[in-house]
């Protein structure tokens, strides 16, 4: 079972409530909000306000990605806001294992995040603390970006890593994700999937979550 996470990021925000009502209609497993700071990545998005908007839509479960600095300070309110699942990155996290255990207590589902240039060995300690492993395959920051190709293989290896230890995090990947290389992510091991620019800028939301799946369980 392959996951397809759309990404507000790419929707078209003055009707929000529409764009993610045709990724729910469509069989989409989780809504992934992309909230950033302006300083950790070189773009400003949206908060609290707008995840708790969201989550009382009640559409989609939300799988928030925090792209961050201090992510600690914004945990419980976040969790509280109705996040079903929070992924902080390793680089923002000194005290990583506090962090992942805040996740846990908060009540949410725990995510760890790497960006393109973090190797998998920072996380190996704390493997067991998450639920899912997100592998950027873009430098964060923006939508519509190009895959990075190094990403296949990162997954590959962190499957390896994943098989090895005594814990089962799914992976996911976030970044220039698409029809054209999500076969190959699954078949390297990867079950969870972000899409921005391939589903809402799509001309049809609903048949690019399809087409998605459907490329995904190819490479199965
Ligand atoms: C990038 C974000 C992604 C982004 C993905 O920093 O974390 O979630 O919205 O968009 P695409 O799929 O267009 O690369
Ligand atoms: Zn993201």
């Amino acid at each position: 079972m392959i996951e397809i996470c759309p990404s507000v990021l790419s929707a078209d925000f003055a009707h929000l409530a529409d764009e993610v009502e045709k990724v729910a209609a469509a069989g989409a497993d989780l809504l992934h909000v992309d909230v950033m700071d302006g300083h950790f990545v070189p773009n400003l998005t949206l908060g609290p306000p707008i995840v708790e908007a969201l989550a009382r839509l009640g559409k989609l479960p939300l799988d928030v990605h925090l792209m961050i600095e201090q992510p600690d300070r914004w945990i419980e309110i976040y969790a509280r806001a109705g996040a079903r699942r929070l992924s902080v990155h390793q680089e923002t996290c000194p005290h990583l294992h506090r962090t992942l255990e805040a996740i846990r207590q908060a009540g949410a589902e725990v995510g760890v995040a790497l960006n393109p240039a973090t190797p998998l060995s920072t996380i190996t300690e704390i493997l067991p603390l998450v639920d899912t492993v997100l592998v950027m395959s873009v430098n964060p920051g923006f939508s519509g970006q190009r895959f990075i190709d190094s990403a296949i293989g990162k997954v590959e290896t962190l499957a390896a890593m994943v098989r090895q230890a005594e814990c089962r995090p799914r992976i996911q990947v976030d970044g220039g994700v698409g029809a054209g290389n999500i076969a190959r992510l699954v078949a390297a091991g990867a079950t969870s999937f972000v899409a921005g620019n391939a589903v809402f800028g799509a001309d049809d939301p609903a048949a690019a979550v399809a087409s998605l799946r459907a490329a995904g369980e190819s490479g199965a």
